[in-house]
């Protein structure tokens, strides 16, 4: 009997020396990762949303005016070469944190290998900076210009980024035509559908997220009186979110705006807006944080974290979509302006990290040559994250810590 007992014994050890080691734990015991295995990405926040009072809202339809779709063919542009060895960047951080990051990109500087090399090894993502707006792809009633705008899709795509989309209802940057155009509010309806149906339909299926509507607010809360706000009322707002759904029902749609970013009359305009969008069933996913701001004054984290979540309670993703840091108005000498800039950038991505909604994070622009608040301003300013030289910068070893 003992021999055959430790017979028995011979067995099950064989046995246990075929099988992979986690298979015999205790069930109770999580399994054991190999060690150089990374940590899984953390589940995705998944938006809920209220369910829409009354019947869901419709609005006067229209057919896109006829283009050639937008269709990506790799054979067109070449990847951008990486080097293999390269250590943590911000790209493969935000990945492990199911997070998008990137800059907005524009083809004036394709040209430049710095530029496309970091930008590709950086992000995962790349807003459209000029190439999508009114007054560049619609510059004519009866002409579309896709030239820039495919071409930032091809380098995106090409490179296994994301195409965040700007802009389709912006009070600037809009061609002469539309501003002198003399029409009723019913044929001002069909120019915004068609120019929506157009443009988000040319793209279909190659797009993160559309910037839909841009700045509607003034500072003080009220709605900003635009061209649409004359035109046709504050229901361009609703309009534009209907025809740009129906476009591409895959691109998540953003409401896009500055100075809203902490708790003050103007988020909390946004805040109502969205509130109201989603009640009437209004096609709405985000709520897009511009973050253009100052070394005085930003938002603090607090607030900014706060309104990020009122924000996340309404079932709506949250982006940073346009983040920089101007150091002008600063006396302070160049190294202590960029200490204090990069703790605004630990600041902001700590709290997009603490909010599950916060899924996006964007810079507007990629090195401190490349940018426009120097010539928006007219001031010398370095408000991004790589200085003239494409060299990092302290803010972005803050975003990379923040990332970690
Ligand atoms: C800016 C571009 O970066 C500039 O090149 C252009 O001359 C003006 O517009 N908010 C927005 C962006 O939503 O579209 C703006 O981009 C910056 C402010």
């Amino acid at each position: 009997m003992r021999w055959l007992c430790l017979l028995a014994l011979l067995v099950l050890a064989a046995c246990q020396a075929q099988l992979p080691a986690f298979s015999l734990a205790p069930q109770s015991e999580p399994p054991v990762l190999p060690a150089e295995a990374a940590p899984p990405a953390p589940t995705p926040w998944r938006p809920v949303q209220p369910t829409p009072l009354g019947e869901p809202v419709s609005f006067p339809d229209c057919q896109p005016d006829p283009v050639e779709p937008y269709r990506f063919d790799p054979a067109r542009v070449a990847p951008v070469a990486l080097p293999q060895d390269s250590g943590p960047t911000l790209r493969r951080l935000a990945e492990q944190n199911g997070l998008m990051i990137g800059t907005s990109t524009a083809p004036s500087v394709f040209q430049n290998p710095n530029y496309t090399t970091i930008t590709a090894r950086e992000s995962n993502i790349v807003a459209v900076e000029n190439a999508m707006k009114w007054e560049v792809i619609h510059p004519q009633a009866n002409r579309y210009d896709f030239k820039d705008g495919d071409a930032t899709v091809d380098y995106a795509l090409a490179n296994g980024m994301q195409v965040y989309a700007h802009v389709l209802v912006w009070d600037l940057q809009q061609p002469e035509w539309l501003l002198k155009g003399q029409h009723t509010r019913d044929e001002w309806i069909g120019i915004l559908c068609r120019h929506i149906k157009t443009v988000v339909g040319h793209y279909k299926g190659h797009i993160y997220a559309w910037d839909v509507v841009n700045e509607p607010f003034q500072n003080s809360g009220e709605l900003r009186d635009t061209h649409w706000l004359r035109v046709i009322g504050p229901e361009y707002i609703a309009m534009a979110f209907y025809w740009a759904r129906q476009a591409d029902p895959e691109a998540l749609l953003v409401l896009n705006e500055h100075f809203a970013e902490g708790l003050n009359e103007k988020s909390d305009a946004v805040y109502s807006l969205a509130q109201g969008l989603l009640r009437r069933g209004v096609p709405l996913d985000a709520v897009g944080l511009q973050m253009h701001v100052w070394l005085y004054g930003p938002p603090t984290a607090a607030d900014l974290e706060a309104n990020m979540r009122r924000l996340m309670d309404l079932g709506l993703y949250v982006h940073i979509t346009e983040m920089d840091v101007r150091t002008q108005l600063s006396h302070d000498p160049l190294s202590k302006e960029l200490a204090e800039q990069a703790e605004v950038y630990r600041q902001t991505v700590s709290a997009c990290r603490r909010v599950p909604a916060c899924t996006v994070f964007i810079t507007w622009g990629l090195t401190d040559s490349y940018n426009w608040i120097s010539s928006y301003t007219g001031v010398e300013d370095y408000p991004v994250l790589f200085d003239r030289d494409f060299q990092p910068k302290p803010a972005y070893f803050a975003v990379l810590e923040a990332l970690k």
